[in-house]
């Protein structure tokens, strides 16, 4: 049965619009195909930042790491082994100083693994995660997805990017955006929101 890896990073619980239309897409991709969701919340249970330890883990080989290194290694595997059973990953992240959560930036750290999601081929690297398609919710006070701050979202192409390098390149976006901009068009944003994840879904 194919599986939706749901990452969300928000630490505003019920209040996170990133949360709730990232839920939503997952739910309803899930209505459409019969898939299961394995959902991550990375600001229930936070990921240790990288520290010595984690980057001297993942150099080695297993019978090669101290009993400290093991442990750091076991959690990044076990991440990067969710991220490599998954056909579809759906990612919600608020817009923060222009750029993702902090949280979701460390998932990204302890999956971007070399050998594992992505390794170096005699013409550059080459991604090795086999999701199919990646959905990415960015909710924001701002607007980005048009107009003269398109430039200062650096969370949406950073994001692709890095997808990309570990080979996924099939990403939609759905913006929920504007929220900054009082009440009635915060409203608007999010119900065109839910309408886009309603559309995405139908064509999953
Ligand atoms: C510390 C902080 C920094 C933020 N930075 C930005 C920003 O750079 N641009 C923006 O448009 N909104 C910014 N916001 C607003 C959030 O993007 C907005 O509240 C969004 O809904 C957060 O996502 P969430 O609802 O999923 O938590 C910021 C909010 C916080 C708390």
């Amino acid at each position: 049965m194919s599986s939706i890896l749901l990452i969300t990073s928000s630490p505003r619980g019920a209040d996170s619009l990133s949360t709730s239309v990232a839920t939503d897409l997952a739910e309803k991709l899930k209505a459409q195909t019969g898939a299961t969701i394995v959902h991550r919340d990375l600001s229930e249970k936070p990921l240790a930042h990288m520290d010595g330890v984690f980057t001297s883990a993942i150099r080695k080989a297993a019978d090669d790491r101290s009993s400290a290194e093991s442990v750091a290694a076991a959690v990044s595997d076990e991440l990067t082994h969710e991220l490599l059973a998954a056909d579809t990953l759906v990612i919600g992240t608020g817009l923060i100083n222009f750029n993702i959560y902090s949280s979701l930036k460390t998932w990204i750290d302890h999956v971007a693994r070399a050998g594992l999601t992505f390794k170096y081929g005699e013409s550059g690297p080459v991604g090795l995660a086999t999701v199919k398609k990646a959905y990415i919710v960015l909710a924001s006070g701002g607007v980005y997805s048009t107009g003269p701050a398109v430039s200062m979202n650096h969370a949406v192409p950073y994001l692709k990017s890095v997808l990309g390098f570990m080979g996924m390149t099939d990403v939609e976006t759905v913006y929920v955006e504007g929220l900054a901009y009082g009440p009635e068009a915060a409203e608007k944003s999010v119900a065109a929101a839910h309408a886009k994840v309603a559309e995405l879904a139908q064509a999953a």
